[in-house]
């Protein structure tokens, strides 16, 4: 991956002090410096990270893994590490058949020198409370998911997860606010989120003004279809972005990074 263009925002003054030169060719350091989250941030900072193709679909074939490239893989790999939790909606959770987050020996090692959790914690937001307990995400994961959901969720499918072994955190209300999210993540210590969606759970996180950060990949592809787009949500909005730097890869493929202004 290159260096395209390196942006005049940066979130961290380490990731200021080591900008690469426009041009340069990023080793996993080098990329890991790139998207270093706030320095010691004092409330859960929210990034998400999406694929879309040139068109704006965020699927191919009904999976975001039909639009994925090298490039994308190894960023979200990447993104993974340096995250304390993975904040997730069911649809997503459910579409894509997630289980927990897997790392390497050596990506372990790099977040416990770091100061984090060897692994980071899935959370699963979801009215419903529709989370199968031998879905992957309880039966495949090296931490167990915190699931978070409203007063809607069935009590058989509660008590199930919770005998399973997952953590499951109700709020009063028949849906989950936005500000429900926040104070559940930063009751839990989680202060640098990522957050992969999808569409639902980003457009209510837009829509309030809780999308601090947006990384997006674009992949090389054309695919029409009926598919939506990034964020979808009840009632437009403007946030205004800086353009934090943009990434190339040699199919084609672009990596943007936006970052809310204050
Ligand atoms: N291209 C990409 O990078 C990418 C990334 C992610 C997803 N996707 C794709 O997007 C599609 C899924 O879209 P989607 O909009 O359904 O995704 P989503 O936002 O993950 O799922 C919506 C569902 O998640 C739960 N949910 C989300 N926000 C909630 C909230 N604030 N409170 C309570 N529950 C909440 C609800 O689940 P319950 O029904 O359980 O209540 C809701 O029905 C899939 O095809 C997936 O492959 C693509």
């Amino acid at each position: 991956m290159q260096l395209l263009d390196n942006g005049t925002y940066f979130t961290s003054e380490q990731a200021a002090d080591s900008a690469p030169a426009v041009g340069s060719i990023l080793d996993d350091d080098a990329i890991r410096a790139l998207y270093s989250y706030p320095t010691q941030p004092d409330r859960p900072w929210i990034r998400t990270n999406f694929v879309a193709s040139i068109d704006g679909s965020v699927t191919a074939e009904g999976k975001s893994a039909g639009l994925g490239t090298p490039a994308d893989a190894r960023l979200f790999g990447i993104l993974r590490e340096l995250c304390d939790a993975v904040l997730v909606g069911a649809g997503t959770a459910r579409a894509e058949n997630y289980g927990g987050v897997s790392l390497s020996a050596e990506a372990k090692a790099r977040r416990v020198a770091g100061g984090l959790e060897p692994v980071p914690t899935i959370v699963v937001v979801t009215a419903s409370g529709s989370i199968d307990a031998d879905s992957r995400l309880v039966t495949d994961a090296d931490v167990q998911p915190v699931v978070l959901t409203s007063a809607a969720a069935d009590s058989s499918t509660v008590a199930a997860l919770r005998s399973a072994g997952a953590t499951v955190i109700g709020v009063s209300g028949e849906s989950v606010s936005t500000g429900d999210i926040v104070a559940t993540l930063s009751d839990l210590g989680f202060r640098r989120i990522l957050c992969e969606g999808g569409p639902g759970l980003f457009g209510q996180l837009v829509s309030d003004g809780a999308a601090d950060e947006l990384c997006l990949t674009t992949s090389p592809m054309l695919v029409a279809g009926e598919a939506g787009r990034i964020a979808h949500a009840g009632v437009a909005s403007d946030t205004p972005m800086h353009r934090a730097h943009v990434l190339g890869d040699a199919d084609g493929t672009l990596l943007t990074r936006w970052v809310r202004r204050p």
